[in-house]
């Protein structure tokens, strides 16, 4: 009885967005494409649904409001997708926040920062990840989410 009530309890997952995601779609839209935040948040959304997770959204543009959504994850969240943007390639204090919280989380991003500048091709939060996802546009999105949604059923339902 216990372990059916336990196979019920649905993984919560965070979205967290870093600056300038907000201008999706219409920012350089030959490097990001032309989706929009707000459709990826739909569909992920939708796919939340389908898998049966929890999912929140939260985009900002300022590196203190990212640093405290991290802190926020801790017991409110088991896992978080992170696209951090430019604080990715900068922000020791987001780097900080992940370690001290240390909740799972797959790092994604729309283009490929490996193929990017120099400057972008270093990512101070990705040794911290389970994963990362870079380069599928859009779909980064979804496939880190999957990703994270199997990771968490797993660590959960080792036996499984
Ligand atoms: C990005 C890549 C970063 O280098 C850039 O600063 C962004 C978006 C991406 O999703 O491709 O803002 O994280």
């Amino acid at each position: 009885m216990a372990e059916e009530a336990e196979i019920l309890v649905s993984h919560r997952i965070a979205v967290l967005n870093g600056p300038n995601l907000n201008l999706l779609g219409e920012r350089e839209p030959e490097i990001y494409g032309r989706t929009s935040l707000a459709e990826i948040e739909r569909d992920t959304n939708e796919l939340a649904r389908a898998l049966g997770v929890q999912c929140t959204w939260i985009q900002t543009n300022h590196e203190g409001e990212l640093v405290e959504a991290i802190q926020n994850l801790k017991g409110s969240a088991d896992g978080a997708i992170i696209n951090a943007a430019a604080f990715t390639h900068t922000s020791l204090a987001v780097r900080d926040a992940l370690l001290a919280v240390r909740v799972p989380f797959v790092e994604v991003h729309l283009s490929n920062i490996f193929a990017r500048e120099p400057e972008r091709r270093r990512s101070l939060l990705a040794d911290l990840a389970i994963g990362v996802v870079t380069g599928f546009g859009a779909d980064s999105y979804r496939l880190g989410f999957e990703a994270l949604a199997r990771y968490l059923d797993a660590v959960s339902h080792p036996s499984r």
